[in-house]
């Protein structure tokens, strides 16, 4: 069992959880993540990304959007309840180096597994600039915590509310085309289709780009194939293989059709939740 020892609302929707976890708190790296189980019985695993840990109090940091049945459930736990297991931690750590000047680009949620990359890469001594994006102010989320790490950081929302209205793409292609020092690599995390653009920004600089799966996922290890997405010519399993991987590469149309193909399943058991 993992007690949730500290609850925190960041936005309407997202939730920080402190949770008991100590052999992942110690085992775990930057691009990691957990399954997480509400029911043992039925219910289905979720991966969420590791946000954060501490080794020495024996605990992890998850933040998730309560939007599906699972996460809107979790969302109602108080401190002291506890969840009855977190598998974990999965997948391959991110691949983090001193390479220069870094533009991380999160959307959303997407703040949250860029948070321990962004820790990692300020250690080894990278030049850090961080591109913060949502549809609106509230639904950003880490924004301090980012600046901290940052050399330099930039807002932008689609309506304006915070920071420059835009999309992220048009900082980053901005950055690609006339920053000094030049961008030598970058790291997106959101929205499928945000990361999508965000490959296609720099792909024309050549500049190398990772992006951060977050597929379906059932087993967690390898088995079932429920997360298998296309990269180049090759079918890949983000939990095992993944969840970072070269965003020029990635069939990001074929994914996202992948990720529809549940929906009907997902709003039936939202329903049965509520219920
Ligand atoms: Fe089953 Fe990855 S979740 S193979």
């Amino acid at each position: 069992m993992h007690t949730l020892i500290k609850k925190e609302q960041l936005s309407e929707q997202v939730y920080r959880f402190e949770l008991q976890a100590p052999l992942i708190a110690q085992g775990r790296k930057p691009g990691q993540f957990v399954l997480v189980q509400t029911d043992l019985e039925f219910g289905e695993r979720i991966p969420l990304t590791i946000a954060d840990a501490n080794p020495e109090a024996g605990t992890i940091t998850l933040i998730f959007q309560a939007v599906g049945a699972t996460t809107q459930k979790l969302a109602t736990l108080q401190e002291g309840q506890a969840i009855p297991a977190i598998l974990g931690p999965l997948g391959q750590p991110s691949h983090i180096e001193r390479v220069g000047h870094v533009v991380c680009v999160c959307g959303g949620i997407g703040a949250a597994p860029m948070y321990p990359i962004a820790q990692e890469l300020r250690r080894l001594g990278n030049r850090l600039t961080v591109i913060v994006g949502a549809r609106s102010a509230e639904l950003l989320i880490l924004e301090d915590e980012l600046r901290a790490l940052a050399d330099d950081l930039l807002v932008v929302t689609d309506d304006g509310s915070a920071g420059r209205k835009a999309l992220v793409t048009e900082p980053l292609e901005e950055l690609c085309r006339e920053s000094t020092p030049p961008v030598d690599q970058v790291f997106v995390i959101g929205p499928p289709i945000m990361m999508k653009f965000a490959a296609e920004t720099t792909r024309p600089f050549a500049i190398p780009t990772v992006v951060s799966l977050n597929t379906i996922m059932v087993d967690g290890t390898g088995m079932c194939g429920g997360c298998r997405v296309t990269i180049g010519e090759e079918t890949r399993f983000v939990c095992v293989d993944g969840p970072e991987f070269d965003g020029h590469l990635v069939d990001f149309d074929n994914m996202m059709k992948r990720l529809q193909s549940y929906k009907h399943q997902e709003a039936n058991a939202r329903d049965i939740c509520r219920q």
